[in-house]
């Protein structure tokens, strides 16, 4: 049997799918009480982390990254640790070392700030290759090797960067390779209305504080944070008309005339990922098309590369990867969850 997707919107939902989505919104409400800016963005922030993905924020300064990923990281209770990324930081600074305890002749091995649930890697283009690809590969396999011995980071590992565009002098732009290993990569872009520029002025005066991030705290306990990724993971349902529209959406990439190189499996992976969570933050246990075409620009654009002529041109990657989200059908028909024994 097939039903038509706009029959769905009004979904049978268990208590547990509607309780989750009481606590996304109120992960959302703090969040945005503040950073001002659209519920759109918060939720596919929101998404990522529950999909245990990585989120790259890429803006001009002064956009609100370094505070919208301090805020997230906040609110999701699982603790959160900074590490601003310079030109002189080594892998050890991130990964751990070990070092050589004199007093007891002893090697200890210092498991450095990577070993956390939340992790902020503020303008991590400052860094240079060898930094960022020690993290990129950590963040990947979710384990760290220190003096040749492999320890695994824990879950949930979520790796929040912030950088400012590639023109900037004093940066290392992140290779495409690296790119990929972000579930998304989203921009914060500039208030959308006089109100929201007036809104970020009078939330000034309100807190006195240049950082404002430390007034939301742990919307959720870690374990409560834990039991949403476990329904987003294992407990939501995707037709297979959406595993369909995913694949021509991935696929298109490949074969688009402006695109030199194309979004890998990887790609198609981490949209599927993030649509299942957008579907648990509007408290669906199924995903419909509109999650995945909603966050479809933002899971694939960083992973092409556009042909040269088309760069010159002055066009950008996520304007190519909306075309093809524009263009490629919706499907308008899914096959009904069954119903539970
Ligand atoms: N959307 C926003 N909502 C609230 N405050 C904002 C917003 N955008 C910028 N700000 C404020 O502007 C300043 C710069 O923000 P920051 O997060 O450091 O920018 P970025 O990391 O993008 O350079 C901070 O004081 C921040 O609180
Ligand atoms: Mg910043």
């Amino acid at each position: 049997m097939t039903v038509r997707t706009d029959d769905l919107n009004l979904p049978r939902t268990s208590g547990d799918f509607e309780a989750a989505q009481r606590d996304c919104d109120a992960i959302i409400d703090a969040v945005g009480g503040v950073f001002v800016g659209n519920r759109i963005l918060l939720r596919k922030v929101l998404a990522a982390a529950l999909a245990n993905g990585h989120v790259l924020f890429e803006d001009l300064p002064g956009l609100g990254k370094t505070l919208l990923a301090k805020v997230i990281a906040r609110s999701i209770g699982c603790g959160f640790t900074r590490v601003q990324f310079t030109p002189d930081l080594l892998p050890a600074d991130i990964l751990g070392t070990k070092i050589w305890r004199q007093n007891d002749g002893t090697f200890e091995i210092v498991k450095g700030p990577i070993f956390t649930r939340v992790l902020l890697a503020d303008e991590i283009n400052r860094a240079p290759p060898k930094t960022q690809s020690a993290l990129l590969e950590a963040m990947e396999e979710r384990q760290v090797t220190i003096e040749g011995e492999t320890y695994p980071i824990g879950s949930p590992f979520i790796v929040l960067a912030t950088q400012n565009p590639i023109e900037q002098e004093g940066t290392y732009p992140l290779p495409e390779a690296q790119l990929d290993r972000f579930m998304l990569r989203l921009s914060t872009g500039y208030p959308g209305s006089l109100e929201a520029e007036q809104e970020i002025l009078s939330r000034r005066i309100t807190w006195r504080s240049d950082d404002p991030s430390s007034s939301v705290s742990d919307v959720v306990e870690a374990d409560r944070f834990r039991q949403l990724q476990d329904l987003v993971e294992s407990a939501v349902y995707v037709d297979p008309t959406i595993l369909e529209y995913i694949g021509r959406l991935v696929r298109s990439t490949r074969e688009h005339a402006k695109i030199e190189v194309g979004a890998s499996p990887r790609g198609g992976l981490a949209l599927l990922k993030a649509a299942r969570a957008l579907a648990v933050i509007h408290g669906r246990d199924f995903v419909v098309p509109d999650d995945v075409k909603s966050v479809a620009t933002d899971a694939l654009s960083h992973r092409v590369i556009l042909r040269t002529e088309i760069v010159i041109e002055g066009t950008v990657d996520s304007s190519v990867v909306q075309e093809i989200v524009d263009s490629t059908p919706v499907p308008t028909e899914l096959k009904r969850k069954p119903a539970p024994a």
